[in-house]
């Protein structure tokens, strides 16, 4: 049975398979923890993300889709890049934030991933609330498990501060 937890801290040092990025749809770096990931992972996860800009996302990747590279200098193996909606752009459909956990849950077992680390996507320049993210990816992901419960062994949500982490905790609670 796939363990879904939530944890405070920095998603870059997390000793897991795949950690999920909170990009944006250039997939070149930009802020947050995006900006967070790259600078921990070292320059090949730009080069990675630019290869994939040249070939099968070469118009960016779609709010709501995701995608797997390397982790370069991480201890992760995998970093897998989701695009959330953006509050302030009007992407206020909640099934497009489900969709980044759900679509990085199915890379995850694609790849081979048995554990995974997401942070609060959304949550940060993207303008939504921590509460509305914690409970629209709660749902989402252990919905995901429920209906594959032996492809992953770990789910964590690793959540930067206090608000965010107690939004968590309190709907897996
Ligand atoms: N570890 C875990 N969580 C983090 C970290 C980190 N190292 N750094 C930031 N966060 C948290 C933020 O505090 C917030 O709660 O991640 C959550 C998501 O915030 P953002 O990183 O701003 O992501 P998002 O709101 O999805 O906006 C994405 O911001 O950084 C740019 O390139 C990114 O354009 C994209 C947009």
């Amino acid at each position: 049975m796939t363990v879904v937890e939530a944890v405070q801290g920095d998603i870059t040092t997390q000793q897991v398979d795949a950690i999920v990025n909170a990009a944006n749809s250039s997939l070149l770096g930009g802020g947050g923890v995006d900006g967070a990931i790259h600078a921990a992972a070292g320059p090949e996860l730009l080069e990675e993300c630019r290869a994939l800009r040249a070939g099968r996302w070469r118009d960016g990747l779609p709010v709501g889709e995701a995608v797997a590279t390397g982790a370069g200098r991480l201890p992760a193996r995998w970093v897998i890049h989701t695009v959330g909606p953006n509050r302030h752009a009007g992407q206020t459909d909640p099934a497009l934030l489900a969709s980044c956990f759900t679509r990085s849950l199915d890379v995850a077992a694609q790849v081979g991933a048995r554990s995974v680390a997401f942070p609060a996507v959304s949550a940060g320049v993207y303008g939504w609330e921590a509460e509305e993210v914690a409970s629209v990816a709660v749902s989402a992901v252990r919905d995901w498990v429920s209906s594959d419960p032996d492809s992953l062994e770990v789910v964590r949500f690793v959540l930067f501060g206090e608000t965010v982490f107690s939004a968590f905790d309190a709907e897996l609670s």
